[in-house]
């Protein structure tokens, strides 16, 4: 399991996972499956009630977003108008050895001496040149002179075959009468043709530690050559070098890597039973194209008008080239995303006479007079709240706006809500920089722009109250609103490689289009990875601290603090005995009594203290003790119960009629 060795606190918290049954490495038994994780029993219900907050808020608790459940598998075409087909691809570089890749802006970096060949010939074919040539100096020189040869020839172009035999005739010509020459010139293109057929010209280098010898490399290097087909390689142009800091050579084999290439990360198949081009598929790598497909549908069917969303949840599959930090980068993962579409600028000024800012932003309630800027604000804010709402605390993230230069040619802006996870990096302070958990991007109307142009089915939205605005607007304004948008869609076709006679036609529709009240919606795409924000919770929730036993004695327990929202189990029953029928019976009568309304453990096994533990290690928030004082052994507290709770082992007694409106008011 490829897993960050060198962080203690993730290696506990990987192993607590796998011990309480949060998540396991998928198909385990088999050696697992890199980029692959599966939630146990605990792992699930975190998940379920996370995914289910989510949908919540961003769907049952609003007017204006409803939901959508597409499938994995879509039309290829899809992919070709997102560009994902085209560009979703991450630079990597392959070590020619091991065939292992890793991304190119990844590499380890490493130092030492570097032994480089420029390629290698076959022993035996020197050997029988040898025997063919048997060269009148001493074995060794004449072996090295045909060594020296033989590098020349693989660091050389190869003659092509017109070339040689033009040459061949050349020389029969020119030697006419002297047939030793003519037979020395064709003898030395015979050894040279020998020696470019049996040779590789593939430079090779490898990085060896300090201390060790050049006898390890030329080993690694003879492996290298023989599954190219040379056995017995003789090493040609051996060279050393010192390296500091490269991010050249493989971290694992410390082999040269071969130069960055682009590697699509999407998952290939095929649909149906016949192999071709034409039927070949993707898994969906992102589950927002199916909102952008699906757009039209979802507007004509249901009671919304822009601006509203559509959220989805489900399955995603990138193959990634280094899956790492646990599940944070899988191959198989989930995410939560949010398409609110919104009116562009231009409509907005033409209804309300002005736009909203960002920096004039007065309040975060949604206003008609709200351009993409107050939205992207308003987005970038609640999904602030949904996160501290959940038991993030705002000091474990950080809100990062990308630079222009980072931000993708048809974003606008796009904030990064990264989580300070103990594998990210340090900045120079030595605070945790964080890790990306969600990603909100103001993309223009460049999805929905793309998918009518490749589809060639209208996209477009027709709003009433833009159009009657647009009457009462004066012509400067109508003018001025016109052109903005007239640039604004023609630099979208333009950019998406439009020849410039039909952008410039098109781009003068849609400008004659908004005045008639029709545009396409721009979008704000709250986009995040469900098993992230699991590994985050996890991660915020691990603690260890001091409890006393049932002793009285000090002693180190684990604890994981989940919020009671999220948490997997709500409550835990416990009768104090289980040998006492009276109290079990009671006990149960609890357990019942609250698990209609939330995820009930009933335990009665072992000391009441270890049972505690129990619960506080998978993070079970309360638990609640029937004892003999539940059946009235003290007859003023008859049916009350003793609460307990998780963070500081505080106990409250509290009557069996109060106990469900107290949890559910924590636990909602
Ligand atoms: N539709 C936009 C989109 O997919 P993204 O930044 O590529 O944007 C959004 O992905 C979120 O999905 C990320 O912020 C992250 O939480 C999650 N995600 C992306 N790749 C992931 C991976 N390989 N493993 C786990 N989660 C991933």
């Amino acid at each position: 399991m490829a897993e960050p060795k060198e962080n203690p606190l993730m290696e506990k918290i990987v192993s607590l996972c796998k011990r309480r049954g949060f998540i396991f490495q998928s198909s385990e038994i088999y050696g697992g499956i890199n980029g692959f994780w599966d939630y146990g029993p605990l792992g699930a219900e975190l998940k379920r009630n996370v995914k289910e907050l989510w949908w919540n808020t961003m769907t049952r608790q609003r007017d204006d977003v409803v939901g959508l459940e597409a499938t994995i598998i879509m039309h290829p075409h899809i992919w070709k108008a997102s560009g994902h087909v085209d560009t979703f691809a991450d630079m990597m570089r392959e070590c020619p050895l091991t065939k292992k890749r890793v991304r190119a802006d990844q590499v380890e970096e490493q130092s030492g001496t570097a032994i480089s060949f420029v390629g290698c010939v076959s022993k035996q074919t020197l050997d029988s040149i040898l025997v063919v040539l048997q060269p009148t100096e001493q074995d060794d020189a004449g072996r090295n002179a045909l060594v020296k040869w033989a590098t020349h020839i693989v660091t050389t172009e190869s003659m092509p075959l017109e070339q040689q035999k033009a040459l061949a005739e050349k020389i029969m010509s020119e030697t006419k009468g002297d047939v030793k020459k003519a037979a020395n010139v064709v003898l030395q293109m015979h050894v040279t043709q020998m020696l470019r057929d049996n040779s590789c010209r593939e430079p090779f280098a490898v990085l060896l530690a300090a201390g060790k010898p050049p006898e390890s490399a030329r080993k690694i290097a003879a492996e290298f050559y023989g599954a190219r087909g040379i056995n017995e390689p003789i090493l040609l142009g051996e060279q050393a070098a010192k390296v500091e800091n490269s991010p050249d050579f493989h971290p694992e084999s410390r082999v040269r890597l071969g130069d960055p290439r682009p590697f699509n990360l999407m998952y290939k198949t095929q649909n149906g039973p016949v192999e071709s081009d034409e039927n070949v598929v993707y898994l969906r790598p992102e589950t927002a194209q199916a909102i952008f497909a699906q757009f039209k549908n979802v507007l004509d069917s249901s009671r919304v008008k822009v601006p509203f969303g559509i959220a989805q949840i489900g399955k995603a599959f990138r193959n990634e080239v280094t899956p790492r930090n646990f599940t944070f980068r899988s191959r198989e993962f989930e995410q939560m995303e949010l398409e609110f579409f919104i009116k562009p600028d231009e409509a907005v000024e033409a209804i309300s006479g002005s736009v909203t800012s960002a920096s004039q932003l007065a309040t975060l309630d949604p206003q008609p007079n709200w351009g993409w800027e107050a939205w992207h604000k308003y987005w970038v804010e609640e999904r602030i709240k949904f996160y501290e709402g959940i038991g993030l605390p705002r000091t474990t993230l950080v809100e990062y706006w990308q630079k222009p230069e980072e931000l993708a040619h048809y974003a606008r802006a796009t904030v990064d809500i990264l989580f300070k996870f103990p594998f990210s990096k340090r900045d120079a302070q030595g605070e945790l920089m964080g890790e990306e958990l969600e990603g909100i991007a103001a993309r223009s109307d460049f999805d929905l722009s793309q998918h009518e142009r490749f589809s060639g089915k209208p996209m477009g939205v027709f709003d009433e109250e833009l159009r009657a605005a647009w009457g009462k607007l004066d012509d400067a304004k109508k003018a001025e609103l016109a052109k903005r948008y007239h640039d604004a869609r023609l630099k979208y076709f333009i950019k998406t490689g439009v020849e410039q006679a039909k952008a410039e036609k098109d781009a003068k529709e849609d400008a004659d289009g908004l005045a008639k009240g029709q545009y396409i919606p721009h979008v704000i795409e709250p986009s995040a990875g469900v098993d992230r924000l699991i590994l985050a919770l996890i991660c915020n929730a691990y603690y260890e601290d001091q409890m006393p036993d049932e002793k009285g004695k000090m002693e180190t327990r684990v604890v994981m603090k989940f919020h009671p929202r999220v948490a997997p189990i709500k409550v835990a029953v416990l009768p104090l005995l289980k040998n006492k029928p009276d109290l079990v019976k009671k006990a149960l009568m609890v357990r019942d009594l609250l698990r209609p309304h939330m995820n009930v453990f009933y335990d009665d096994g072992g000391a009441i203290g270890r049972r505690y533990r129990r619960q506080d290690e998978i993070g079970t928030p309360f638990c609640v003790t029937v004892d003999f004082d539940t059946l009235g052994e003290k007859p003023e507290l008859l049916d009350t119960v003793t609460l307990r709770y998780r963070d500081d082992g505080k106990q409250d007694r509290v009557k069996i009629s109060d106990l469900l409106p107290r949890l559910l008011e924590k636990i909602r």
